[in-house]
């Protein structure tokens, strides 16, 4: 994959401009709060109409503008495309060749790319919402229909939740709950399936990198962690009867509590380093890594299943890891092409690089 060019027009602080980046690096330096970010989040939002930061569509229009458009003409899958979306409050519409798409979801069909951010730094320690993050947001880039079940699941514990509380007050419900007990027991083996299946890969990629960085002393091996037990191995069957033991185990404590205590929005990622568990005992080096190892790991994934490289966004991570790890990052993603985000330039090769100045929202 590769941006040719970027234009945009009302989004966020940005200037409107169109740039064109080059196949190598392209390093945004510029000073704090300038529009490095929202750059790098622009192009972020083709890799599947979402922001990184959990933006919603309002937020990402100018202030002093009703609507915004971002576009851009890109290389991949053997021919230049273009892809354009416009926000209007919080809607958007996402044109992929001149052609209106029902969902932004097809964006991850023809481009994809990897975001490496701070916020991804605090991922080994912190709660388990950004790692069900991670791992799904790894899987809708390789696969549109994984974003649809999960908004259907998240609607139906919505929906569970929502009789909890009504049992409370009206106990008779109660013979309504095994409803939406089955919906979810479906939704959530096929999630937690295609969650397990995309580790057991991520996993074997990862360990090699991981490998890598600590010059072959550490092994990094990641667990399921599972709120009904379920093990790496299970398939989608056995999956789905051990939620259903699940469900019955909690139903007193749910209805108790008025929250859905089983299923796979309560499930998490575990890190060892050599047998031992990261969230607890990993140094800060340690934790950065294992993300580094998981970034880059994803990279691989998304090379492999795409069979061309990912574009790589690289915002404002450089100066939070050491020279030697800046190098095998920097030398594990030579094949894409990279956008980096810093206060200074970091870059020394100026070999295939482009840096762009970024001053209030302009971009030089
Ligand atoms: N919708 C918007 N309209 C106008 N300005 C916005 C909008 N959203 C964010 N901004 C502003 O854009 C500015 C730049 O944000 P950005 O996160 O890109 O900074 P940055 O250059 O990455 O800074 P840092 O180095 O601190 O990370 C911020 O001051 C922010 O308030
Ligand atoms: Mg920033």
């Amino acid at each position: 994959m590769i941006v040719k060019s970027l234009e945009f027009t009302s989004f966020r602080n940005l200037q409107d401009n169109k740039i064109y980046p080059v196949e190598g690096v392209n390093v945004i330096y510029g000073d704090n709060a300038q529009g490095k970010t929202n750059l790098l989040e622009a192009v972020w939002m083709f890799s599947g109409g979402h922001s990184f930061r959990g933006a919603k569509e309002s937020e990402l229009i100018n202030f002093e503008s009703k609507n915004s458009e971002i576009k851009m003409e890109f290389f991949s899958q053997e021919r230049e495309q273009t892809a354009s979306i416009k926000f209007t409050g919080n809607k958007k519409e996402v044109r992929i060749n001149d052609v209106v798409k029902p969902s932004s979801a097809y964006l991850s069909q023809c481009f994809s790319a990897v975001v490496f951010s701070p916020e991804h730094l605090s991922l080994v320690k912190n709660g388990p919402s950004l790692r069900r993050k991670f791992i799904d947001g790894a899987i809708c880039q390789q696969d549109v229909k994984f974003a649809v079940l999960l908004s259907k699941y998240n609607r139906t514990v919505f929906q569970r939740n929502a009789l909890l509380k009504e049992i409370y007050k009206h106990p008779e419900l109660e013979e309504t709950i095994c409803i939406w007990d089955d919906s979810l027991i479906m939704l959530g083996a096929k999630i937690i399936s295609k969650r397990l299946c995309y580790l057991r890969k991520l996993q074997e990629s990862a360990q090699e990198f991981h490998k890598g960085i600590s010059n072959g002393k550490e092994e990094l091996l990641i667990e399921y962690v599972s709120s009904a037990g379920i093990e790496i191995s299970d398939n989608e069957a056995e999956i789905a009867e051990k939620l259903r033991v699940g469900f019955e185990k909690c139903k007193r404590e749910d209805i108790k509590l008025s929250c859905t205590n089983c299923g796979a929005h309560r499930d998490d990622l575990d890190f060892l380093i050599n047998g031992i568990k990261a969230k607890t005992f990993a140094s800060q080096g340690q934790q950065r890594s294992i993300i580094l190892s998981l970034k880059l790991a994803e990279a691989q994934m998304l090379w492999k299943y795409f069979d061309e490289p990912p574009v790589v966004l690289l915002d404002d991570v450089l100066s939070e890891i050491d020279r030697s790890r800046q190098e095998f990052l920097l030398s594990n993603t030579k094949g894409c092409q990279t956008f980096i985000t810093g206060c200074e330039v970091p870059v020394e090769n100026k070999e295939n690089t482009k840096i762009f100045t970024i001053r209030m929202g302009e971009v030089i």
